[in-house]
């Protein structure tokens, strides 16, 4: 709560922002995005939002074809994405890490992400309108394939926390915490990199994030390019948007709480004093971690959110103006494994790595 009301305390009359839980909605090997069509895809994800995700979504606008969604508002079809967390025994073997939901969300939500649409920061909206994304978008972050630290810590949206209870915000990281933490990882996701202001509170880095976009493909070639990343500017704050890039979208982010605790006695680590966490990407630094969105949300729901002064669960109903459902109906919400492999038992190899 200590965190939450930090940023309660920022809240100024004239902004919107929205954070809430999404349930999983699929473990798997697929990934629309960067791999259409591959069955399996390289790595295993995990999904949450509508269950219009498939191994093709390539153009298509999930918000017409999903009909149930893993998320707290009832019209986000959208579905987003992470590589999965593994950790690695002594005797090579490897067994994926749970999740667990967030604080202060719809109760019962089964693992999953929060995800956060903010605009300028928590105390403003800045002077611009922010344009909700179209249907049919989509977009990256970060790369399965950075393996350096030098390239991780330029891109200041992807992060960790030693989560030391379920509230530890802050102390962030661009690899994976090199201790036991006692609430598990946090893995933190920002549209897009972002240079982080030095404000010297626990919200920090959910603020002044810009997000721009050109405002005319929904996708582009590396699927970040139709937008602007702070990271080809270095480290600064973000200001007005590029004449490039001229439309504010929401500055969207996620956070993936890793269950790491049944795996915190040291005598289970590496004799060699490393941590034994792992990407499913095979990655055992936190270099490669990437996240992926398509947008699916109904009609102009999300635009009626950003348009609205409401925060957090005020944006639902019957206050806020969007609809809302209870955990329970998130969790039934599922998408059926069209890869069938064993994503959760004592695996010899990662999947797709042998
Ligand atoms: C994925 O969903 C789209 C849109 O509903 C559909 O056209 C396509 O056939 C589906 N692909 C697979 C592999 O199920
Ligand atoms: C919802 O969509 C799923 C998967 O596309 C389909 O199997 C199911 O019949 C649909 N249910 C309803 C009530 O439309
Ligand atoms: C923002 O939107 C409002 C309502 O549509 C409009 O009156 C105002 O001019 C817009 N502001 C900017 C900076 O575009
Ligand atoms: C985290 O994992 C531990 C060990 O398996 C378990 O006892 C605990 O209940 C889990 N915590 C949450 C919040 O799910």
């Amino acid at each position: 709560m200590k965190w939450f009301s930090i940023a309660a305390a920022l809240v100024g009359p004239a902004q919107a922002g929205l954070r809430f839980g999404c349930s999983t909605l699929s473990i798997q090997r697929l990934d629309p995005l960067v791999e259409p069509g591959n069955i399996p895809s390289a790595h295993v994800h995990q999904i949450v939002g509508g269950n219009g995700f498939n191994a093709t979504i390539t153009t298509s606008d999930v918000s017409t074809t999903a009909n149930c969604t893993t998320c707290t508002f009832s019209e986000d079809f959208s579905n987003y994405w992470t590589a999965a967390l593994y950790f690695k025994a002594r005797d090579g073997r490897y067994k994926r890490v749970p999740i667990y939901a967030n604080a202060d969300l719809e109760s019962g939500i089964q693992g999953g992400m929060t995800i956060y649409y903010t605009q300028l920061d928590f105390n403003s909206n800045g002077k611009d309108n922010i344009t909700a994304f179209q249907p049919g978008f989509r977009m990256t972050l970060g790369s399965p394939t950075t393996n350096t630290k030098d390239a991780a810590v330029k891109n200041t949206g992807l992060r960790y926390t030693c989560l030391q209870t379920v509230m530890t915000r802050g102390a962030e990281t661009p690899d994976f915490p090199t201790k036991p933490c006692p609430a598990g990882i946090m893995a933190i996701h920002h549209f897009p990199a972002q240079a982080t202001p030095t404000l010297h509170i626990k919200a920090m880095h959910l603020l002044t994030k810009v997000r721009c976009w050109d405002g005319k493909n929904l996708d582009s070639p590396d699927h970040q390019s139709h937008m602007f990343s702070t990271t080809k500017g270095a480290f600064q704050n973000a200001g007005p948007c590029p004449s490039s890039h001229p439309i504010r979208v929401p500055q969207l982010a996620y956070e993936t709480l890793w269950n790491t605790t049944g795996f915190n006695d040291k005598s289970l680590w590496p004799t060699d004093g490393s941590q034994p966490f792992v990407w499913s990407t095979g990655d055992d630094k936190g270099y490669s971690t990437h996240g992926d969105y398509i947008f699916g949300w109904k009609g102009d729901s999300l635009q009626k959110a950003m348009d609205s002064t409401c925060m957090f669960t005020g944006c639902g109903s019957p206050n806020g103006p969007l609809k809302v459902q209870t955990g329970a109906q998130q969790n039934k919400c599922a998408v059926q494994n069209t890869v069938t492999e064993d994503t959760e038992g004592w695996l010899t190899s990662l999947p797709g790595r042998h």
